[in-house]
């Protein structure tokens, strides 16, 4: 029987799950690829360490090149995550011969047209699946059984930490700080959380969606994100009476002639199904102009999610698929059609307000002074009695106000008037509400 010789390069949470899959599913494998798929060396900074499974010593190095140079090996494993040196090692495999499997979403996102514009020269491939969503099969769908549609929408979580941390928030009263450390200790976050909770993490698995939805380059730092820092335990009470859960949400809207991206988060209906998806799980809602919407739901972080979709990636290499599709694709193709992006300012939608007001005569005039005339309705609006301790002699209160749909330059425009209002203390923050 023919046999393919893999290398992975990074042995961390994701590395050890693939490695355990090579070696303890091999007869999956067989009859999956036809072949006999071995893992022939293992390339890290740290091969010491024990990560609670037994690896041959002779594939063990930490030479990179001995990689890159073994001819025998046909296709290699990404795995080190961050840009450097994960950039310079997948150029190096690229034109050393080797085909690319990668669950770097950073990578793909920041470097994607070098890396592809490689690839096609060399005549490699490079399979992305565990990038966006880990286990979910959603680029592979998006990259065939869905080609026949005008993607016109695509809503999704695609960061477990960031729902983990709002469900624990939302079900069992977490505090925020708390639940970062469990997200971290349970192995969904990044080496660096902030990138999940501040949105970067969303925006990077954006990029990557809207190319394959939309065959759209995006600069993955020009979409307009906003993060779950300011979402504060009192806005699930909040949203909870206005009939929402509240979920990162990461939204690609073509229903326009020009496409909206954002990520932010939102007011999720609790009837929909967006807002029942809990913990580290994550979902992506595509509607299609033919197919209608479709909903994928699955674990999109965690070792053993994301190394299923990168053997499945790994078994699509050795039969040939990635590079059929890729070639048809032109991934990061710089001469490929440029989809147009909508003007932020000209987004249009509900918004959620939440402001600290003086509870005294006038305040709410004023607030809706300013809404008024920036053309924004108010739709719903939530004042309770508080025990908070007193601003400036007078007691606070926070004054929740639920919106129609505004244009979004408008609505930026208002909050920053707001927070010039003496009575208004501190920031307005502000979520979207998803319609
Ligand atoms: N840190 C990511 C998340 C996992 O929490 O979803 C890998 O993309």
């Amino acid at each position: 029987m023919e046999t393919v010789s893999v290398a992975l390069i990074g042995l961390g949470t994701i590395g050890t799950g693939v490695a355990k899959i090579l070696l303890e599913h091999s007869d999956v494998l067989v009859s999956a690829a036809g072949r006999q798929v071995v893992l022939a060396k293992i390339c890290d900074k740290d091969i010491t360490t024990n990560r609670g499974i037994t690896l041959p010593s002779e594939i063990m190095t930490t030479d990179i090149d001995s990689v890159a140079n073994d001819k025998s090996i046909s296709v290699v494993i990404e795995l080190i995550g961050g840009l450097e040196p994960a950039r310079t090692f997948v150029l190096k495999m690229l034109r050393a011969g080797k085909n690319v499997i990668t669950a770097n979403k950073a990578l793909i996102a920041q470097h994607g047209q070098e890396l592809f514009d490689t690839a096609r020269g060399c005549g490699r491939t490079i399979a992305f699946e565990a990038a966006v969503c880990g286990g979910i099969p959603i680029l592979g769908t998006l990259m065939t059984s869905l080609q026949a549609n005008r993607v016109k929408s695509i809503h999704a979580i695609v960061n477990g930490t960031c729902n983990f941390i709002l469900s624990q928030m939302e079900e069992n009263g977490t505090n925020y700080n708390d639940a970062v450390k469990e997200a971290q200790r349970l192995g969904y976050a990044e080496a660096n959380p902030a990138m999940d909770v501040d949105g970067t993490d969303s925006v990077q698995k954006l990029t990557i969606l809207s190319q394959l939805a939309f065959g759209m380059t995006v600069d993955w730092k020009s979409i307009p994100r906003t993060g779950i820092e300011a979402v504060d335990a009192i806005d699930f009470r909040y949203a909870r009476e206005l009939g929402y859960k509240i979920k990162l949400l990461a939204v690609a809207d073509a229903s326009s002639n020009d496409i909206e991206l954002h990520v932010s988060p939102t007011l999720v209906r609790k009837t929909d199904p967006l807002s029942r998806v809990s913990d580290a799980f994550n979902a992506v809602r595509v509607i299609g102009d033919c197919v209608g919407p479709v909903f994928f739901h699955g674990l999109g972080a965690g070792r053993m999610p994301t190394a299923s979709a990168i053997v499945g990636d790994l078994i699509d290499t050795v039969l040939g698929r990635t590079a059929i599709t890729a070639g048809a694709l032109q991934l990061w193709n710089e001469n490929k059609r440029e989809a147009k992006r909508k003007d932020p300012n000209e987004f249009y939608g509900k918004s959620y307000l939440r402001m600290l007001v003086d509870d005294q005569p006038g305040v709410v005039h004023n607030i809706s002074g300013v809404l008024g005339k920036h053309k924004i309705s108010i739709a719903s609006m939530i004042q309770h009695e508080t025990t908070e301790p007193k601003q400036n002699g007078k007691p606070p209160v926070f004054l929740i106000i639920a919106t129609h749909k505004s244009r979004e330059g408008d609505m930026l425009e208002a909050i920053n008037e707001m927070e010039n209002i003496s009575s208004v203390h501190g920031k307005v923050v502000r979520m979207r509400v998803l319609d």
